[in-house]
């Protein structure tokens, strides 16, 4: 296979690809909620300072290691490692892969049905308790989300089997931008409304007293999801990467969209949040219980509901694309399928899995694991667990088990590029990345 026609072909396209794996519901959807339960602006600092301190170092490590092999997350340890047995955090980040496709895909098909709903002017007129009561009967049966699960599962795997190039990138070359011009519509239609000021307040003023350890915490947790980091998703697209891409610039832009997303949504939500007396903190069911009633007060409401859906349905997208491009590059290149075997069958795996985490919210409500739902669950242990301790694994494979010259070989593209903070990120990559993650990992344990 010729390295040009393997992976991506343009910087844009990497860029774009990856931020699309990157920005989804995580952005739109988690971190308004998250920010909202712990202080607003004194959130968003400190999620800043992760991405920038941490988030930006260990996406370069999932690139170099993708690039500097240009294989899948399995495949990729195995043709770098010096002593058999490192392909364990390939394998540990394909099952990470399913398991967070499994519950994402439920939220992801949410939007589905909401922006079917929103089309067809069924969220307009809705009581407050109509709202709630809406959204609890649909996502409580055990038909209609089970459907829209599984529409958003072909939708992706359709993508997929286009190929890297026809399908990842090119529907991520259009769709970001679209994403890019309705999250601004929608920013512009929110700070028109009156008592704007106020979520802005929220949203931009630290207070630093409403911020627990817990709350920093999440802040790092939350950074970590949001670039889809330690499960491999930025292994398998640094191998599309070209090898003349700055791997640093490239991550740079990639983290810089994404947190210009979350902080863009937090401006759509919470003016108008404020604007109608609603609560900040609602938690996860802010955007699908609050926002219904918020836009049912704003002229124009149905329109904007729809915009805001099919936004929330493009985020979401562009990132099962990447959890799923994870286990098929795997099975195409390790197992040798065909990409549309390899498609069809993590469908299947993920929507046999998938359908339990829809279930939990209806029927299997009565589940718990640890005391949760199945839903729950599952993102506990991805979004605790899985993704630090795959992240953790990357950094002391990288860090300590791969030679320095060769990192820094392919950080500063054979030495064509400067790489005057390459020290820099090597100190991080060995000693700052990988002592907060065992803190997360260690905070997650003893709760
Ligand atoms: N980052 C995505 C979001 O914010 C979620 C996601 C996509 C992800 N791919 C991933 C998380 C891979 C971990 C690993 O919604």
């Amino acid at each position: 296979m010729n390295n040009e026609h393997r992976g991506f072909t343009s910087n844009i396209g990497a860029i774009l690809a990856a931020a699309g794996g990157a920005v989804g519901l995580g952005n739109i959807w988690r971190y308004p909620y998250m920010l909202g339960q712990n202080g607003g602006g004194a959130f968003l600092l400190v999620n800043m300072f992760f991405v920038l301190a941490i988030g930006i170092p260990l996406m370069m490590t999932e690139f170099v290691i993708g690039r500097r092999s240009q294989r899948n997350v399995v495949g990729a340890y195995k043709k770098l490692e010096r002593k058999k047995g490192w392909a364990t955090i390939g394998y540990f980040g394909i099952l990470g892969a399913v398991l967070i496709y499994a519950f994402y895909s439920v939220v992801a098909g949410w939007t589905l049905n909401y922006i079917v709903m929103a089309c067809s002017n069924q969220l307009s007129g809705l009581t407050p308790a109509e709202v709630s009561e809406t959204f609890a009967s649909f996502t409580s049966d055990s038909f209609w989300p089970v459907f829209y699960q599984l529409m958003f599962l072909i939708l992706t795997a359709l993508v997929i089997t286009f190929g890297v190039q026809k399908g990842i990138e090119k529907v991520s070359k259009i769709l970001m931008p679209v994403l890019f011009i309705l999250l601004l519509l929608m920013c512009v239609r929110s700070l028109t409304l009156p008592g704007a000021k106020e979520g802005l307040g929220f949203l931009f003023h630290p207070d630093f007293s409403k911020l627990t350890g817990a709350g920093i915490l999440g802040a790092l947790g939350q950074s970590f999801f949001s670039l889809s980091l330690g499960m491999g998703a930025m292994v398998t697209y640094g191998s599309y990467i070209r090898k003349e891409d700055s791997l640093f610039k490239t991550s740079v832009w990639i983290s810089v969209c994404d947190l210009m997303v979350a902080i863009l949504a937090g401006v759509v939500i919470f003016p108008a949040v404020f604007s109608f007396g609603m609560d900040p903190a609602g938690g996860p069911q802010l955007v699908y219980v609050v926002l219904p009633n918020v836009f049912n007060n704003m002229p124009m409401g149905a329109l904007f509901a729809a915009v805001f859906f099919v936004l929330l349905g493009i985020a979401a997208l562009t990132s099962t694309i990447s959890l799923q491009e994870i286990i098929v590059a795997f099975t195409v290149e390790e197992l040798h399928w065909s990409r549309r075997k390899s498609s069809i069958i993590s469908l299947l795996v993920i929507f046999a899995i998938g359908v339990f985490c829809t279930l939990s919210f209806g029927p299997l409500s009565d589940v718990k694991l640890l005391d949760r739902t199945i839903f729950d669950f599952f993102d506990l242990i991805t979004a605790s667990y899985l993704m630090p301790i795959g992240a953790l694994a990357m950094t002391i494979f990288l860090g300590w088990f791969y030679p320095k010259v060769e990192v820094k070989d392919e950080i500063t593209n054979g030495g064509t590029l400067k790489g005057s903070l390459f020290e820099v990120y090597y100190f991080i990559l060995r000693y700052v990345a990988p002592l907060a993650l065992i803190v997360i990992i260690i905070s997650g344990i003893i709760g």
